[in-house]
């Protein structure tokens, strides 16, 4: 999709919108998979609404993206343009135990940033890829902890309201990997309250973690982490693993041989191999198991 009419580009250039033409989604997702777009990179929080109302007057879909590192979007010219946070700066602003940070930010960073200033809880997200946003939006997790339990104030484009709207923590419900947060809502900055511990305690908390994932997950690999969520009381990877799928593959989408749930794209993996793939071992795993594993990973197919 491409936001070429004079009068849209007109527009987009008075809300200080940077038009990228002709982007490969294969370069700004983890999968490494997804074919071209317009992107538009937002400047400013306030322009969205006006951003919004302008790609609807002239009938131009579009989708928000984060860190795209949870995320297979489907093969060649995509039918919608991608809206895209450019990244402030400064990205993260402390005060006391809050941290006020853009959704832009990256994820790994914040966590470093905040530890370096002695605020910690949050060291299990430290190798979770992608922007603060976008953990925010799935209420991403790891070894024991979720982002949302420190989430006091989300600042976010209510799609719904078609109005950016401030949210206090305890109105939005947080779940595993899920949140009440609209499909179309936009993460625009989150304020957390992070317990204060000393940064050298927070590092050995980060090595340990650093250190498990290293040995459990295919970190040098092309994913989108997992890509199963799993059933209540169960591992959806130790399931694909029990029924020896490791290594299965259709062209180069692949399940890892290290962690069972992740799928990598080993080489040039198309967006139909990547969904060929995980339909197959979901079909496999409903037969064998009699459990229907739900996508964690969000698919954006034409
Ligand atoms: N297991 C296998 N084979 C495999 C993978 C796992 O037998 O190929 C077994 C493990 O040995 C272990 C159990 O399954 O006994 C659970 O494995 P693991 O500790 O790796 O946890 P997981 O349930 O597979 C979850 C999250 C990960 C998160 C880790 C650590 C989900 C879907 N996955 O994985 O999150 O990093 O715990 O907390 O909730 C993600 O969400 O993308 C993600 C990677």
């Amino acid at each position: 999709m491409r936001a070429e009419h004079p009068k849209l580009e007109a527009g987009l250039a008075a809300l200080g919108i940077d038009v990228r033409s002709g982007t490969f989604l294969s370069e700004l997702t983890s999968l490494g998979i997804g074919g071209t777009t317009d992107l538009l990179r937002i400047t400013k929080h306030d322009s969205i609404p006006e951003l919004i109302g302008l790609l609807e007057h002239h009938d131009i879909p579009y989708k928000f993206l984060g860190g795209g590192s949870n995320l297979l979007v489907g093969d060649g010219e995509l039918p919608w343009v991608i809206l895209q946070l450019a990244k402030p700066d400064p990205e993260i602003v402390l005060e006391g135990n809050f941290a006020h940070v853009d959704a832009a930010a990256d994820l790994g960073r914040t966590v470093t940033f905040c530890a370096k200033h002695d605020l910690g809880g949050m060291e299990g997200l430290i190798g979770v890829p992608g922007t603060v946003g976008g953990a925010l939006r799935m209420n991403a997790g790891a070894y024991g902890m979720q982002i949302g339990s420190y989430v006091r104030e989300v600042k976010l484009y209510r799609a719904a309201e078609r109005k950016i709207e401030i949210l206090k923590g305890n109105q939005i419900s947080f779940e595993y990997r899920h949140t009440s947060f609209g499909p179309d809502d936009m993460m625009l900055a989150v304020t957390l309250e992070l317990p204060s511990k000393p940064f050298k305690e927070i590092l050995q908390g980060i090595r340990i973690c650093n250190e498990k994932r290293r040995s459990s997950q295919p970190l040098g690999q092309k994913s989108a982490g997992c890509i199963f969520k799993n059933p209540p009381g169960a591992s959806a990877g130790h399931m694909i693993d029990e029924l020896g799928l490791k290594g299965l593959s259709v062209g180069d989408a692949k399940v890892s041989d290290r962690h069972a749930n992740f799928f990598v794209n080993a080489g040039r993996a198309s967006a139909k191999d990547m969904l060929t793939l995980i339909s197959d071992v979901r079909g496999r795993v409903e037969n064998a198991f009699g459990v229907k594993l739900e996508n964690e990973v969000v698919v954006w197919n034409a």
